[in-house]
């Protein structure tokens, strides 16, 4: 009986102290998402100050799409087909470029080290709050506690610890309308004003690709 009820204590003990289990990364869903630089002038068009974006997500079945909204431009990667789409309007030019997707999709990830804060109130949700903490700079990143749906994403520099932690946004990725489960697949097509389809698209020199989309913060790229 007294081993037992050690050994039980001893479990509680480390399950304790280990604190709070890290939350399961939503896999698929679909949401708008706002990302604020804070250091740039927003009296200026270039560079945006603000970056909007509509993301499908489909980690299960390995798709990604986004319409950036300040630019009008969309990508489209099927990991699933091994193909890529980068689509760019100005005015009424429009441009699609292809190139081949030889690697797998990155898989969503909150770090080891991220460590829970405890919970707060972001864009209206109560969260449960994560953190990095490098020293000069730390990430906070919270999820809803209701619905486990992504809230938000910043970046801060640590002005100073002492007498109060003093911190200052840089970079904040906001996450609205999300909605969880899998995009139906035709929301992966090439969008209509693609003249000629798939064939309308210029192949990228030596299949090089296009840069990964940090979707939110490095924890979800695709
Ligand atoms: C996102 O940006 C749009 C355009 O400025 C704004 O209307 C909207 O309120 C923003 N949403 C969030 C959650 O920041
Ligand atoms: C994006 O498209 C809309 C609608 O055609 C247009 O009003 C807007 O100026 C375009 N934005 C950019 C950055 O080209």
């Amino acid at each position: 009986m007294i081993p037992s009820r050690l050994f039980s204590i001893a479990v509680l003990f480390v399950y304790v102290c280990s604190g709070k289990e890290p939350p399961k990364l939503p896999l698929k869903w679909t949401a708008r998402i706002n990302i604020t630089a804070h250091h740039v002038d927003k009296t200026k068009d270039y560079p945006p100050w603000l970056k909007r974006m509509k993301v499908l997500y489909d980690y299960e079945n390995k798709r990604f799409r986004a319409e950036f909204e300040h630019t009008n431009r969309t990508v489209i990667r099927r990991y699933d087909q091994g193909k890529e789409f980068l689509v760019t309007r100005v005015d009424e030019f429009i441009d699609c470029r292809k190139s081949k997707v030889r690697e797998s999709m990155p898989a969503p990830s909150l770090p080891k080290e991220a460590f829970y804060v405890g919970e707060d109130f972001v864009l209206k949700e109560k969260c449960d709050h994560w953190q990095e903490d490098f020293g000069t700079l730390q990430v906070d990143i919270y999820f809803s506690i209701k619905t486990g749906a992504l809230v938000r994403v910043q970046v801060e520099t640590v002005e100073k610890t002492e007498p109060v932690r003093l911190t200052m946004p840089d970079l904040t990725y906001d996450v609205f309308e999300f909605e969880e489960g899998s995009p139906k697949e035709e929301l992966f097509a090439l969008p209509a004003d693609v003249k000629g389809g798939e064939e309308g698209c210029e192949r990228q020199p030596n299949d090089i690709g296009f840069p990964y989309v940090h979707i939110f913060h490095h924890y979800y790229r695709a």
